[in-house]
C-alpha cells in the first residue's frame, strides 16, 4: 500500500509556490525575486511566486526566462464591468500572469470569500486560461470539533462544482489549516499527509483514480525550511504554498530544494 503510493506520488509535479500576500513595493519586489532567481535555478520542482497585482509587471519581468511561474493572489468571476477595486482574470493574462490564488483563508475571513464566489472566480480563471491555487482548510474550532474531514471535503467539491477533468489539470489545491497559517504552528506532517490525502480522495470521486494520482496537493501553514522535508515526505503532499518564509529568498530555495525530486 506504502510503496503504490510512493510510486503514485512520481506522477505527480511537486509545486512550491511563495504567497507574499501584502507585502513589498514594485521595487522591493524586484529585488526579492532577484534575489530568488539564482538560488532556485535548475530546480527539481515547479517554482512559483504569487504578488500583489501592483508587483506582478516588474515580477513578470524579472522572471522572463527562467521557469518561475508567475501568479496574482486572487481574481474577479467577472471579465470586466462595474466592480470598484478588482481585477479580472483576463486582465491578468492579458499581462502574462499565469497563476492566481483563489479561495485563501484570509479573503474567506476578511473579505468575505465563499465556496460560492470561490467557485465563480475559479470558472473565470480557468476561461482565461490561468492554473489556480485553490486555498481550503479548518479553523481551529473546526479541527476540536472533528470535521475537518467533511469541510474540506465540501470546500473542495463546492469549489470544483462544473470544472471538467480537463480543466483539473489545471487545478492545484493547497490544504491550509487556518490555525497554522502565519502563526509558527505548522501542522504534523501527520496531519497534513491526513487531510491531503482526503482531498485526493474526493478529487478520486470526482474525476477518478488517474486524475487524483496526477493531481498536485500541497500543504500550506508555517511551512518552512526546518520542516519543510518532513512535510513534504508525506505520500499525499506534493508541495507546498508558502508565506511568511517565501519573503526570504534562501529560505525559500531551501524548502524549493525540500521539493525537488
Ligand atoms: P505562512 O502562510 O507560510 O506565513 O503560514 C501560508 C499561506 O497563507 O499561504
Amino acid at each position: 500500500m506504502k510503496g503504490e503510493k510512493h510510486m503514485n506520488k512520481e506522477l505527480r509535479k511537486a509545486v512550491i509556490a511563495g504567497n507574499w500576500k501584502m507585502n513589498k513595493t514594485p521595487d522591493e519586489a524586484k529585488e526579492l525575486i532577484e534575489g530568488i532567481k539564482p538560488l532556485v535555478k535548475g530546480a527539481g520542482c515547479g517554482v512559483v511566486v504569487c504578488v500583489p497585482y501592483v508587483d506582478l509587471a516588474a515580477v513578470l519581468e524579472a522572471a522572463k526566462g527562467t521557469s518561475i511561474g508567475v501568479g496574482a493572489e486572487n481574481c474577479h468571476w467577472a471579465n470586466s464591468g462595474a466592480f470598484t477595486g478588482e481585477v479580472s482574470a483576463p486582465m491578468l493574462t492579458s499581462m502574462g500572469v499565469q497563476y492566481v490564488i483563489i479561495g485563501h483563508s484570509e479573503r474567506r475571513t476578511y473579505f468575505g470569500e465563499t465556496d460560492e464566489t470561490v467557485n465563480k472566480r475559479i470558472r473565470a480563471a480557468l476561461d482565461a486560461g490561468l492554473n489556480v491555487i485553490l486555498c481550503v482548510g479548518e479553523s481551529l474550532a473546526q479541527r476540536e470539533q472533528g470535521v475537518t474531514g467533511e469541510l474540506v471535503a465540501m470546500q473542495t467539491k463546492i469549489a470544483l462544482g462544473g470544472v471538467s477533468k480537463e480543466e483539473l489539470k489545471r487545478i492545484i489545491i493547497a490544504y491550509e489549516p487556518i490555525w497554522a497559517i502565519g502563526t509558527g504552528k505548522t501542522a504534523t506532517a501527520q496531519q497534513a499527509g491526513e487531510v491531503c490525502g482526503i482531498i485526493r480522495s474526493v478529487v478520486a470521486g470526482l474525476y477518478g483514480k488517474d486524475a487524483a494520482d496526477a493531481f498536485t496537493v500541497q500543504y500550506g501553514g508555517s511551512m518552512n525550511a526546518k520542516n519543510a522535508a518532513d512535510l513534504l515526505a508525506q505520500p499525499d503532499v506534493d508541495g507546498g504554498l508558502i508565506g511568511g518564509a517565501s519573503l526570504k529568498p534562501a529560505d525559500f530555495a531551501e524548502i524549493v530544494k525540500a521539493a525537488s525530486k
